[in-house]
């Protein structure tokens, strides 16, 4: 059986009651004509602005969700370890079972989260009867939409790149496992390219002492070495094979699929770095911008009942 996405959950519930709370709310704003024209302190204002500060509280809370996840395994685990008379299989089974229904708890809770996230824009928007100026009111909203903005990033990384990165695996290889097949290239490599010029030596050394996988911000994002030295190995051997005598032709061909070979792993080494850099570093804007936010909200509300 498929399971959902997380957009899809439960045959899209959280869509659904995120439509219906901005399809409500947006009624509401049209219909309600107050004197004062529309702003935040009008009963409606008040309204939206308190549904959105309980939004904003189940937000954060689905960061605390996550991180008591596996605290409680952890404790279960421990439980588990000090009842040695228990069937080990039905142990486990009931392990699998606790973890399945956490683990799609965990993925109800991302739908809502992202929904209501979504559901936030129009209510808070509203709430401010668009009215924007240089003060912590606006700042609160602004820090909103860049955690929210963040937010849409987070979802599409999380639907695109675990499937790229399954693909670029090709099922069974683990990023260490590439490593190792590297590693054990280069060797072989070293040992093939002796019977050739220095020049030639010199190409395969360079290709295994400066090839960088990783490495700053800006290569793991993406996968990119300057001039790597594999590919300008591999380039190089392809010239100079044309001017070997006949009789090197056989084990240069094998030196140059071994530098082939260990390229295209190197490709796919960095393809897997690129891909959980791009899953993970935007969560470094995400959640401690929230917490900004949260902040700003909360002197907010704190200066508008001051100002009251
Ligand atoms: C996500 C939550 C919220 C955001 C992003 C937000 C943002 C804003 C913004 C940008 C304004 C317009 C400020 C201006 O006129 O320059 C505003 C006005 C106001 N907000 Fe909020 N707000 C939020 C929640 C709340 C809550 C929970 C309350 C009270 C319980 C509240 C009370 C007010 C009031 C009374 C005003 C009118 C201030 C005035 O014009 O005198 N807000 N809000
Ligand atoms: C003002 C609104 C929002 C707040 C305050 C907020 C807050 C948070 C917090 C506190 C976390 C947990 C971070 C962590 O545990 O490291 C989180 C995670 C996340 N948020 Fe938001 N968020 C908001 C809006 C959104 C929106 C609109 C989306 C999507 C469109 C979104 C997508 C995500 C994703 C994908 C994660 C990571 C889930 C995971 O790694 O388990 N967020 N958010």
């Amino acid at each position: 059986m498929q399971r959902s996405t997380l957009l899809e959950y439960k045959n899209y519930r959280y869509f659904k009651i995120a439509s219906l709370l901005m399809i409500a709310a947006v009624m509401a704003y049209l219909f309600d004509q107050p004197a004062t024209g529309a702003y935040g302190g009008s009963w409606l204002g008040y309204l939206f602005g308190i549904l959105s500060a309980l939004i904003v509280i189940a937000l954060i809370l689905y960061g605390v969700r996550k991180r008591l996840t596996p605290m409680r395994t952890e404790q279960r685990n421990l439980l588990d370890a000090s009842s040695p008379q228990q069937d080990i299989p039905d142990r486990r089974k009931r392990e699998a079972n606790w973890l399945r229904h956490h683990g799609a708890t965990l993925h109800g809770w991302l739908s809502a989260h992202t929904y209501l996230g979504v559901a936030l824009i129009v209510l808070a928007t509203l709430h401010t009867g668009f009215e924007f100026g240089w003060n912590i009111h606006t700042l609160a909203y602004a820090l909103m939409m860049v955690v929210i903005i963040s937010g849409f990033y987070g979802i599409y990384a999380y639907l695109r790149f675990p499937r790229l990165m399954t693909a670029n695996m090709r099922g069974s290889d683990t990023f260490d496992t590439l490593l190792l097949e590297i590693d054990d290239l280069d060797k072989q490599a070293s040992v093939k390219s002796l019977q050739f010029s220095d020049d030639i030596c010199a190409i395969v050394r360079k290709a295994r002492q400066e090839t960088l996988i990783g490495g700053n911000f800006f290569r793991q994002l993406t996968a990119y070495q300057r001039n790597c030295p594999t590919a300008r190995a591999v380039q190089q051997l392809q010239v100079l094979g044309k001017s070997l005598e006949y009789d090197q032709l056989k084990s240069f061909d094998d030196l140059y699929s071994v530098m082939a070979h260990k390229e295209s792993l190197v490709r796919r080494a960095r393809l897997d770095v690129m891909y959980r850099a791009r899953l993970g570093f935007w969560l470094y804007l995400h959640a401690p911008l929230s917490i900004a936010f949260l902040t700003a909200l909360i002197v907010h509300i704190v200066a508008i009942f001051f100002y009251w």
